[in-house]
């Protein structure tokens, strides 16, 4: 019987680009660790993602390589899908924003904020391309930043501060499509009464003083500073239609990409409930739920959206639940050797790409790295020579090497048998009790949300693993005291097959290998059953290497 009830979310990347360290380390592979954990404790759990499709992004990469928005968001949601799968981040189920049921359940959400009085029509002013002849959504303008002064902001948010932008109030404004100074025109939108929540979201962030400060306090800024009432429409022909038909101002007019993104999480889960028999009905059952606790892994430009806008848009929907965490990560630099560190930028090529990385390495190395490194609390680099370094000192001298001499001594020495245990030592007790208290201790680390805490417990237990395998010496003991010998043998795999249950979270390709090594069943791998004791004299599985040792690059 699953204890709980957890619907987890990572941020829909935008289907205009490949993916890079810093989107994984930002939100999908601490969300997968999550859901790992969670289903190998048996947990009720849904695990939803997929791409955010409309918008400006989508459309700008379009229009850059000469195809439909269309085209160019089912190429990359793909290329998006196969990168996941290669690092084994493995959502329940994938959905796309430009696909049915999403615009069906948007205009939903819409229409039912509607009726409860929280959008209003405005006329607004606008930026206006007159050499393109189109109204300029806010990510085709760039300016100055009219809170801190950077630059180049863009007219949606400003990534030096993380504000939410005003477009109409940048300075020096250029339009990206064609470089032109916009001109201001009228135009009628939809506005969000964002300000209407104010009390209520105030309360909430109030109560969760679980979160973690950067999110919190993040939240608490905004609010302390006034939400702004924001448009919820745009003049785009890429996204969906403002479900206003009787409405001559609704023309031309689709839903602000913000405003139907995170509704996907929602639609997503409802499509996802109805192909698998269960009826579309059933999302209610994740969204609608007091029992069911709603944790949306974010990357930190994400935080105003889900820790404001959208629990406000659920809040006009009255009867859904409200989010109970959003573990939000910081972004990621990058530093190549002999280079300085950098922000990551698609656009000057230093970036990381998962694609690439794939065909050159696995998929655990990187999932150890990243969380290893983390921005969970502050801002962190991938530096290339440490990936490597940490990858050949932890995981293969330590992790690896522990795993391999234990299994190919037991293969020589004990019959390739799980041996049985004598009478123990202090030595052996001691290390019987610390590998009990681990699952534990790890569960503890990572209900916390402190990924990069608990691989450091595990990585911790195995050096002090391959330090009771010096002490206790089983290579003499096989010549003066079998008996002995097996004991310890006995007492290094079951270590083994702990440290691989808790392993599995974060690095489910060599868990998998323990786990045949181990000739382990099903049930015997999972989280309740961390600590039970291997079946003596069973047979165990071949030897495999866990991990390859990686050379540095030539410069
Ligand atoms: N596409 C957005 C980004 O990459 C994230 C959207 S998350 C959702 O920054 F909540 F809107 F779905
Ligand atoms: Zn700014």
């Amino acid at each position: 019987m699953p204890e709980r009830k957890f619907t987890v979310t990572a941020a829909l990347p935008y289907s205009n680009g490949r993916l890079h360290v810093g989107h994984i380390a930002g939100c999908y592979l601490p969300a997968d660790t999550f859901v790992r954990y969670l289903r190998s404790r048996g947990e009720d759990v849904a695990f939803i993602c997929g791409s955010d499709d409309y918008g400006v992004p989508v459309a700008l990469t379009a229009r850059k390589e000469g195809k439909t928005p269309r085209q160019v968001s089912d190429h990359y949601r793909k290329v998006q899908k196969a990168d996941f799968k290669g690092l084994g981040i493995e959502f329940d189920t994938y959905g796309g924003t430009s696909k049915p049921p999403h615009d069906e359940i948007s205009r939903q959400f819409f229409l039912k904020a509607h009726e409860n009085g929280y959008l209003e029509k405005r006329r607004q002013k606008q930026l206006f391309d007159p050499e393109a002849q189109m109204f300029l959504p806010d990510r085709y303008v760039e300016g100055i930043c009219h809170h801190c002064q950077s630059p180049d902001a863009r007219g949606d948010q400003c990534e030096t501060c993380g504000r939410q932008i005003d477009p109409e109030l940048l300075e020096q404004p250029r339009s990206t499509v064609t470089g032109a100074r916009p001109e201001i025109r009228e135009t009628v939108h939809w506005f969000f009464l964002l300000s209407k929540f104010e009390d209520r979201l105030r309360d909430w962030i109030e109560s969760h003083t679980e979160w973690r400060p950067m999110v919190r306090n993040f939240a608490r800024g905004l609010l302390d500073a006034g939400l702004p009432d924001r448009a919820i429409t745009r003049d785009l022909e890429w996204g969906i239609p403002v479900p206003l038909e009787s409405d001559p101002d609704a023309e031309g007019k689709v839903l602000y990409v913000w405003f139907d993104a995170p509704i996907g999480y929602v639609s997503f889960t409802a499509d996802w409930c109805e192909r698998v028999g269960r009826g579309r009905g059933d999302y209610e059952k994740w969204w609608k739920n007091p029992q069911s606790e709603i944790v949306h892994f974010i990357g930190e430009d994400n935080v105003v959206f889900h820790a404001l806008m959208w629990p406000a848009m659920l809040m006009a929907q009255e009867d859904f639940e409200l989010p109970s965490q959003i573990p939000a990560n910081c972004f990621l630099n990058v530093q190549f050797p002999g280079e300085d560190e950098r922000k990551i930028s698609k656009s000057r090529g230093n970036a990381i790409w998962i694609g690439e990385y794939l065909s050159s390495y696995d998929p655990d190395p990187l999932r150890y790295y990243l969380t290893m490194i983390a921005p969970e609390d502050q801002r962190t680099t991938f530096k290339f020579d440490d990936f490597i370094n940490r990858n050949n000192d932890e995981l293969v001298a330590c992790l690896g090497n522990l795993v391999h001499r234990t299994i190919t001594f037991a293969h020589k020495y004990c019959e390739g048998k799980i041996p049985t245990r004598g009478s123990i030592s202090q030595e052996d007790r001691s290390r019987l009790e610390a590998t009990s208290k681990l699952p534990d201790i790890v569960a503890g680390r990572l209900e916390d949300y402190g990924f990069k805490a608990a691989l450091h417990e595990i990585m911790a237990a195995a050096r002090e693993t391959n330090r009771y395998f010096d002490m206790r010496k089983p290579w003499v003991l096989r010549k003066e005291n079998m008996e002995e010998c097996k004991t310890v043998l006995n007492v290094l795999l079951n270590t083994i097959k702990t440290l691989g249950v808790v392993a599995e979270p974060f690095l489910p390709f060599a868990a998998a290998k323990i786990s045949s090594m181990l000739a382990c069943e099903e049930c015997e791998f999972s989280w309740h059953a961390a600590a039970q004791a291997l079946p003596e004299n069973r047979p165990l599985g071949e030897a495999e290497i866990l991990f390859a040792k990686l050379e540095h690059p030539e410069a």
